[in-house]
């Protein structure tokens, strides 16, 4: 497996693989792999013939005073686990190569789909995640690029982009994977100490118990809401961003549930900014 550090000579490779007919997978990361990520390789891997993963922690989708610094960056243990599964090519630029002197153009989602949710308080934060998936799809150029659920705004908004600008990929959503206690695997996990990872397992709870409420009969969104929301308070130092009940693809507020909807939360946890999520529907009865 080879670690490539330069915008040319990913090039070279992806442009090899497909001339020699292979089908190019895309998973893009910010390092700091865990399962849900080795997921997405997974599926990339099913799906195509030539995977590359890419591990960038893109300065640009994180605000003033967020985890930038301190984000986990591993190259090494990042780079056995992708070996370990047979991924072909990492692509690890650094900043400079991405972002040279000079750079001044950006690709943004306009509309609400931006500014709802996670939007709201991380003002730019999807200005920056569409400016660098743009740049990495037209480095990579693959034929299809896997996404996680658990990032359920990100993946509508890069959906859009990709609809948008006609850019001639597919992406392709992955299930949550979650740890055994029902939190969904994220890199932020490391931030909390055992009793917080422990007590953490609260927000998927909390989420079931507002589809049981769902399943059994209740439309209301404002009574889901609650009950998320009276749960997840029986954390005393959990903070709650939002709880959303929202249209899956256009990401609007749903009062009535009727058939389909995503619940979509984000929750202070101590020292990591946490989201989950689950689509209610009716085929899940
Ligand atoms: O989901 C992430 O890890 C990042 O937002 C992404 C898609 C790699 C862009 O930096």
């Amino acid at each position: 497996m080879k670690i490539i550090k330069t915008i040319n000579e990913i090039r070279e490779q992806v442009s090899s693989a497909k001339s020699s007919g292979m089908r190019v997978g895309f998973v893009p990361t910010m390092g700091a792999l865990h399962a849900g990520h080795l997921s997405l390789i997974q599926a990339a891997q099913k799906a195509c013939d030539f995977v590359v993963v890419s591990i960038f922690v893109n300065p640009t989708q994180f605000g003033a005073g967020e985890d930038l610094d301190k984000y986990p960056r591993n190259l090494e243990l990042d780079a056995a686990k992708c070996e370990a599964l047979g991924v072909d090519v990492i692509f690890a630029p650094q900043v400079s190569e991405m972002y040279p002197d000079g750079f001044d153009s950006w690709v943004e989602v306009g509309g609400e789909i931006t500014k709802v949710l996670c939007g709201r308080s991380r003002p730019g934060h999807f200005r920056g995640v569409t400016t660098v998936c743009a740049k990495l799809f037209n480095i990579v150029l693959p034929d299809a690029a896997f996404f996680g659920q658990k990032d359920a705004q990100q993946l509508a908004v890069i959906r859009k982009m990709v609809r948008d600008l006609n850019m001639p990929l597919s992406i392709e959503a992955c299930p949550i994977v979650r740890e055994e206690s029902g939190l969904a695997m994220s890199s932020r996990n490391d931030y909390l100490s055992d009793i917080q990872r422990v007590d953490a397992a609260i927000i998927y709870k909390s989420l079931l118990a507002s589809e049981e409420l769902f399943l059994s009969g209740e439309r209301r969104s404002s009574v889901l809401r609650s009950k998320i929301a009276s749960m997840i308070s029986s954390v005393d130092y959990a903070k709650i961003d939002y709880i959303e009940i929202v249209d899956p693809d256009t990401l609007m507020p749903v009062e009535i549930v009727e058939n389909k909807a995503l619940v979509a939360v984000a929750i202070e946890f101590g020292p990591a900014r946490l989201i989950d999520n689950i689509i209610l529907s009716l085929n899940n009865a």
